[in-house]
């Protein structure tokens, strides 16, 4: 989904790879990512990459990096290591010699060393080792893109900003397909939704590192800010549905719509979703129900599913159904078939994007002794 939507932004040079997606582009495209995705979590520039054995080489590595080109001493650093097949023992005193090697070669080349801040840090220096190679990132992001600005209350158990957009995308919503969410709970989908909707930039409202780096032309990154603010709509409303049982879920997503300024484009409705009518004949229907793991008690659940599964049946045929679960004995549970099963991570939870195409006579789920 990420390598699709850095190919609309015009991204070149695209490559999958584990947990994330390579691209190549001018410095405008990487603010034009930041400020444009939906599905990132955060966007780093490669600034340099090289082979290692020990952690001197990657000392040395680090050395030759001309840091001073890209910031200055009195930026605060952090430095972060991640490795996959990497042979030497300790993480932590590799990524000591990282920060030991910028601030090393800022003394050499400006007399002064920047200082570290693990909490807020101006400039996060992400280092991936593999098994042989060393390469080093510049986080242009700071806080993950998930933080859009627009989350003041978090509800029960909210999936990341990101994560529901991607699974719209996976969905193939569009904003003219009408979209209903009965466990809406702080609104995550239907609020990402709603921006989609309008237009807006899911980066709009907020400031990222790449505005601290030297190489940072404010000219380009403010003509962009300009061109998505003219871009906005209004959006059609009675488009975007939203239910919870909860009347501090609805308090919820009713603040987090006014932040997001799109209070006008979704309809609430607070009720059971065994018991609440479709929004209209045929839609898109996408949740993420409760989940004995995270939320909620798996026996009255186990009685929830079965309701649940019925009352689709019943009332939403000619409805695709997207569920976003942990539970991976949710189709069983709902006595439906699914015609998708994409697996997703929620955080570090394993999870499954389920579809269900609901027609008149819906398959049943087969029992196993054949009745
Ligand atoms: C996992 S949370 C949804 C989180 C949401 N996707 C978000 O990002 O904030 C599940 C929601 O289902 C709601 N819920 C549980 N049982 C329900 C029922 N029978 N009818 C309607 N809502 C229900 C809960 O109140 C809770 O808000």
């Amino acid at each position: 989904m990420l390598a699709q939507e850095l190919a609309d932004l015009g991204a070149a040079d695209i490559k999958p790879t584990a947990g994330g997606v390579a691209f190549a582009g001018p410095l405008t495209l990487c603010y034009r990512v930041n400020l444009e995705s939906r599905i990132a979590s955060r966007v780093l520039l490669r600034i340099a990459e090289g082979s290692y054995r020990d952690e001197q080489d990657v000392y040395d590595a680090a050395h030759a990096i001309r840091w001073q080109d890209w910031f200055t001493p009195q930026q605060r650093i952090k430095v972060k290591v991640s490795a996959h097949h990497c042979p030497l023992k300790s993480l932590d005193f590799v990524t000591l010699r990282v920060k030991d090697a910028v601030c090393d070669r800022f003394q050499y080349a400006r007399g002064r060393r920047p200082s570290v801040d693990t909490h807020a840090p101006d400039m996060l220096i992400a280092v991936y080792l593999d098994s042989t190679q060393c390469t080093f990132y510049l986080d242009t992001s700071g806080e993950p893109l998930f933080k859009r600005g627009w989350r003041k209350s978090a509800g029960e158990a909210p999936i990341r900003e990101n994560l529901a957009a991607g699974i719209l995308r996976l969905a193939n919503w569009t904003p003219d397909t009408l979209l209903y969410d009965p466990m809406c709970g702080s609104g995550t989908f239907v609020v990402e939704a709603a921006l989609m909707a309008r237009r807006v930039a899911p980066g709009i409202g907020r400031r990222f590192a790449f505005e601290k780096l030297l190489s940072y032309d404010p000219r380009p990154a403010e003509a962009l800010r300009v061109e998505l603010k003219e871009r906005e709509i209004d959006g059609t409303p009675g488009l975007i549905h939203a239910a919870d049982h909860s009347a501090t879920a609805l308090t919820s997503i009713g603040a987090n719509l006014t932040i997001a300024g799109c209070s006008e484009l979704v309809t609430l409705r607070q009720g059971d979703a065994r018991q609440l009518l479709a929004p209209a004949e045929t839609g898109l229907l996408v949740t993420n129900p409760p989940y004995g793991q995270r939320m909620g008690d798996s026996e009255s659940l186990k009685a929830f599913y079965p309701q649940f599964g019925d009352h689709l049946k019943k009332h939403f045929c000619n409805w695709t159904v997207q569920i976003f679960t942990a539970d991976m004995k949710l189709p069983g549970q709902l006595r439906l078939a699914p015609s998708r099963r994409v697996p997703l991570f929620n955080g570090a939870i394993e999870c499954r994007l389920f579809e269900f195409r609901m027609v008149t006579g819906s398959p049943r789920k087969k029992r196993a002794d054949g009745r």
